[in-house]
């Protein structure tokens, strides 16, 4: 015995029931293709407008040569470091660790020490007179900071000193040209 299946809206509704007889359809496309041209035109404003202040730095560091100043800072444990010894410090601020080194009577030299590979701190090696990145044995010069071995290919940005009667001072950070 076959019983008649019920319809499950899939008619097509008469004229009087269909909601979209009365919308013309070329001026509904056209006022979309607008909406999305606004929608667009809107986004590129709004991503150019907040875009402007970082323009403004970019600005800024070209116009003085990408010169910072950095406040002159102490470092301690540097009145009593020997030749060939190194002591830790932090600079320009509490999360740039550095390293400064002793070379000579009258020589020093600093660096900050995340390593240029993959920012793995560099440590001194006094035996070797070196600058070592244990991570992937990357070396690096301590005379200029320039890699010698390994992965890094980027020197250390080193920090300018002044040295005094009472220590050495960190006066700045020497940024390497890319
Ligand atoms: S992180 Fe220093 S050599 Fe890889």
């Amino acid at each position: 015995m076959s019983e008649k299946q019920p319809d499950r809206n899939n008619k097509i509704p008469f004229e009087e029931d269909n909601y979209t007889h009365n919308i013309r359809k070329n001026e509904e496309r056209r006022l979309d293709r607008r909406t999305f041209m606004k929608t667009i035109v809107g986004a590129a404003g709004v991503f150019a407008v907040s875009t402007l202040p970082w323009g403004a730095l970019a600005m800024r560091e070209l116009a003085n040569g990408g010169e910072k100043s950095y406040a002159k800072a102490a470092i301690p444990g540097s009145a009593g470091l020997r030749v060939g010894e190194a002591v830790e410090f932090a600079y320009p601020s509490e999360h740039d660790t550095a390293l400064l080194i002793r070379l000579g009577e009258n020589e020093y030299k600093a660096y900050q020490n995340a390593c240029t590979h993959l920012r793995c701190p560099v440590v001194w090696d006094g035996g070797r007179t070196e600058l070592v990145c244990p991570c992937h044995h990357g070396f690096f010069d301590p005379a200029n900071g320039a890699p010698t071995a390994g992965p890094p290919r980027r020197p250390l940005p080193e920090i300018a000193l002044s040295v005094e009667a009472d220590g050495v001072y960190a006066i700045g950070v020497k940024r390497y040209e890319a």
